[in-house]
């Protein structure tokens, strides 16, 4: 009898041959989503492709999903009302559930402003999650200003702008935190790296 997984649509899991174990153990590493959060400019991104580098470097199988680019494919159809958010992360989570379940090491950038939200997405992903709290303050950020945004946000052009007129709700406890304030790109994936190397093991 296969496992009834609602009863209210009457969806079963199908039965496989090969389970995700199985498909880790063909890749020989530990599948997991290194689930980087922190304002705008904050340095998700650019920690995110120096981390998969390395990753690569090392002979480990990766998979990134950006911010900015899952929101023009997968979650095009989005915005950035609080529904909206809320779903963004969940799809999100959900991917990445799924490619972790192919045994790859997932690495997202995404704001992900809201607790609750992370949280979710810590349940829907499991064991595998790490959760890296990229923690440049406000000022910073708005100082960098990478994208332009923060001037658009404080000029009332952008609703709902993360750091100034949306929250953002850092991380209580975060399995990491990395700072970037004073730090070149280089010196904080090499501390993050070093921070990650447990989670990475057999
Ligand atoms: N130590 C550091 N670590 C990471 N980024 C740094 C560091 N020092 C300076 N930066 C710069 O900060 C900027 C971070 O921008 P990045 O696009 O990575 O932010 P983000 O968190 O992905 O933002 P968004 O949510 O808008 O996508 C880059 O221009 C990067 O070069
Ligand atoms: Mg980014």
């Amino acid at each position: 009898m296969e496992e009834q997984l609602s009863n209210q649509n009457n969806l079963y899991r199908p039965k496989t041959d090969i389970t995700p174990g199985d498909r880790a153990a063909h890749m020989g590493q530990v599948p997991r989503t290194l689930w980087f959060t922190g304002l705008s400019g904050s340095g998700k991104s650019t920690l995110a492709n120096e981390v998969e580098k390395s990753l690569l470097a090392a002979g480990h199988y990766t998979m990134l999903l950006d911010g900015d680019a899952v929101r023009m494919g997968l979650n095009a159809n989005l915005g950035f009302s609080s529904q909206d958010r809320v779903e963004n992360i969940r799809r999100v989570a959900e991917v990445a559930k799924l490619m972790n379940e192919a045994g790859l090491i997932v690495l997202t950038s995404f704001i992900s402003p809201f607790r609750e939200d992370r949280q979710r997405a810590r349940e829907i992903i499991g064991k595998g999650f790490v959760e890296i709290y990229v923690a440049t303050p406000l000022s910073v950020c708005e100082e960098r200003d990478v994208k332009g945004l923060y001037k658009k946000a404080r000029e009332g052009k952008i609703p709902n702008f993360t750091g100034i007129s949306s929250p953002y709700e850092p991380p209580l406890s975060p399995e990491i935190t990395v700072q970037t304030q004073g730090h070149s790109v280089q010196e904080s994936a090499q501390e993050l790296l070093g921070l990650l190397a447990p989670y990475l093991g057999q």
